[in-house]
């Protein structure tokens, strides 16, 4: 009897099967129990089990990992599609210049994207955590800054449409990271999944190193692989970027190409692409080698993105002795001297002039040593997991008007998802005024405010330790961005400054003393990996 029902019903699957034209897979698969568990990691659940329940290649009882790498290969299709997408929006836009820049800058970031999810996948199944959770962040950040860029420019129905899935992207892109979140959070039974958390539901997660910090920087005794004079005598080159030019793509590992940039004046805008790896500059010193430059937001289809006099996006840069500026003047808007993507990057007695937008530390690990930083408006910005160990941040005057007075914020962190591992860490810093500033400042202190940060992004974090916070800092500490946006997902933490502007006791409610116990969460090992990367101090081990 029952032998004879499954035979008939066996008979009957098979022939109907047989005269469909495609096999259902989708149909087939349902969303199981286990799925259901790695789901409850993510952020955007529904999307999480309906794409993973109709993934052929999700293999039976998957393990966490499984599970990951089956939720980035699913995302990694749709930023494919993405991809040809905006090369089809880039390739249309006609005499749109709005939409030129937007789709130009999207195919870039897209790139980047998929070069670090690809960089993720390889590093999962070797266990890298940290490093696959820095680089899915990434890819997901900058899926982010394409929407955001298309807003501006959002003209026709396909940039409509193109936005619309972009933003799936993201979700399903968010649910991968937060699994690896859970991953590095929870350990690798997916029973023990949940959203992600933040210091504001006070988790801090294991400390992984007690040490509170290398210090380290930039190597000395490095030698010149190419030279870039004024004159451009002797055979070196006369503008930075033709050095840059000359450095090898994709080259090995760990090999640099050093550019010792001569003292002088280089108005030029530069950039250091994707391929290339590894590029050192040094220069003359502060205010000797100066590299230069005046775009902003005010030109026409220029954006913030693209506003840099310098930008790099390969990893493993390294700057030392020099300043790069942006001279927009104090009415421009956005004008960025410095951006960079670069992951691992080491920037050591740099200094970064500008007013609005000064410092764009836009993704990824980044340690900045001993600089000098000084703008007025969100100066230092992004959505990087970034250290400032020992420097010196300088408010200048704002307005054309400057007697008026202003609000200034020193930080604005743009962190979109609570998984990103990113944040802004200042440590041992001196926040200050320029003489200039100061002299404006105390002949009217009351109109004067400055606040080291408001939220950009909803998960925005910026922690300040054992630094000098000068009287120019008003006592609530922290200003916000519009409303309550961001109040209740921000972390802003303070420990152990010094200073008149230290005080904590008006800070804003939505501000944190840090736990004494959590503190090494911050440390250059436990936020960005530091010991793993940065060559040790400077001062203690030269090599060549
Ligand atoms: C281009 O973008 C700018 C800045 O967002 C805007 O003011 C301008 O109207 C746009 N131009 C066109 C033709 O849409
Ligand atoms: C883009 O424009 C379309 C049509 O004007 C509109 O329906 C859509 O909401 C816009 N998208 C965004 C994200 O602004
Ligand atoms: C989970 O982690 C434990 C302990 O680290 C390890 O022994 C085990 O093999 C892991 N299981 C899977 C499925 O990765
Ligand atoms: C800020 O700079 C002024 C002028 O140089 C100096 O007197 C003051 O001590 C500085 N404040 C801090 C906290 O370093």
């Amino acid at each position: 009897m029952d032998y004879l029902f499954f035979l008939s019903l066996f008979l009957l699957l098979t022939l109907s099967a047989a005269h469909r034209k495609a096999p259902p897979v989708a149909a087939v698969k349902s969303v199981t129990q286990e799925i259901q568990q790695a789901c409850a990691a993510t952020r955007f659940p529904q999307q999480c089990q309906t794409s993973l329940s109709q993934y052929p290649k999700l293999p039976p009882n998957p393990s966490s990992l499984q599970f990951i790498q089956a939720a980035v290969a699913i995302y990694s299709e749709n930023l494919a599609t993405a991809q040809s997408m905006v090369k089809s929006l880039l390739d249309n836009a006609g005499g749109s210049r709005n939409l030129t820049m937007a789709a130009s800058t999207c195919v870039e970031v897209l790139d980047n994207s998929n070069h670090r999810t690809s960089l993720a996948s390889d590093a999962l199944p070797q266990g890298k955590i940290k490093d696959a959770r820095a680089w899915l962040g990434a890819a997901l950040a900058y899926q982010y800054d394409c929407w955001s860029g298309l807003k501006y420019a959002n003209e026709s129905a396909a940039v409509g449409k193109a936005m619309a899935f972009i933003d799936s992207l993201e979700s399903l892109s968010s649910n991968a990271l937060n699994m690896v979140f859970s991953l590095d959070a929870f350990g690798n039974d997916t029973a023990s999944w949940k959203p992600p958390v933040t210091e504001r539901d006070g988790f801090w997660g294991t400390i992984a190193s007690g040490d509170s910090g290398p210090v380290g920087g930039v190597p000395p005794n490095l030698k010149p692989d190419v030279t870039v004079c004024k004159n451009g005598a002797d055979g070196c080159y006369k503008t930075i970027q033709e050095a840059v030019n000359a450095a090898p793509d994709n080259g090995d590992g760990k090999k640099r190409f050093v550019i010792l940039i001569k003292e002088g004046v280089y108005k030029e805008t530069v950039r250091i692409p994707l391929a290339k790896r590894n590029v050192v500059f040094l220069g003359d010193g502060i205010g000797k080698t100066v590299i230069t430059g005046d775009a902003n937001v005010g030109l026409q289809a220029m954006t913030t993105y693209n506003s840099a006099t310098v930008a790099v996006l390969g990893d493993g840069f390294m700057a030392k002795d020099l300043t790069i500026e942006n001279t927009a003047g104090p009415d421009a808007h956005q004008a960025v001297a410095f951006r960079s993507d670069s992951d691992l990057s080491v920037i050591e007695n740099c200094e970064f002039l500008g007013n609005q937008d000064t410092l764009y530390a836009h993704s990824l690990r980044q340690f900045y040593k001993s600089c000098r930083i000084e703008g007025n408006v969100d100066f230092i910005f992004g959505n990087s997991a970034a250290v400032f160990q020992d420097c010196l941040v300088l408010v200048r005057p704002r307005q054309l008007h400057p007697e008026k007075g202003e609000n200034n914020a020193i930080t604005a962190h743009g962190r979109t998802d609570p998984s990103q591992p990113t944040g802004f860490v200042f440590q041992n810093c001196v926040i200050n005024g320029t003489e200039e500033y100061l002299a404006l400042y105390h002949s009217n202190p009351k109109v004067h405010k400055n606040y080291l940060g408001r939220p950009w992004k909803e998960y925005s974090r910026t922690i300040f330790v054992n630094s000098e916070l000068a009287v120019i800092l008003t006592p609530q500490g922290w200003m916000p961005w519009s409303g309550d946006f961001a109040l209740k997902t921000l972390y802003y933490g303070e420990f152990g400054n010094k200073g008149p502007g230290s005080d904590l006791s008006q800070r804003v409610s939505w501000s944190s003393k840090i736990p004494q116990d959590h503190i090494l969460a911050y440390s250059v090992q436990n936020f960005i990996q530091g010991n793993d990367w940065i060559p040790s101090s400077s001062s203690a081990t030269p090599s060549s």
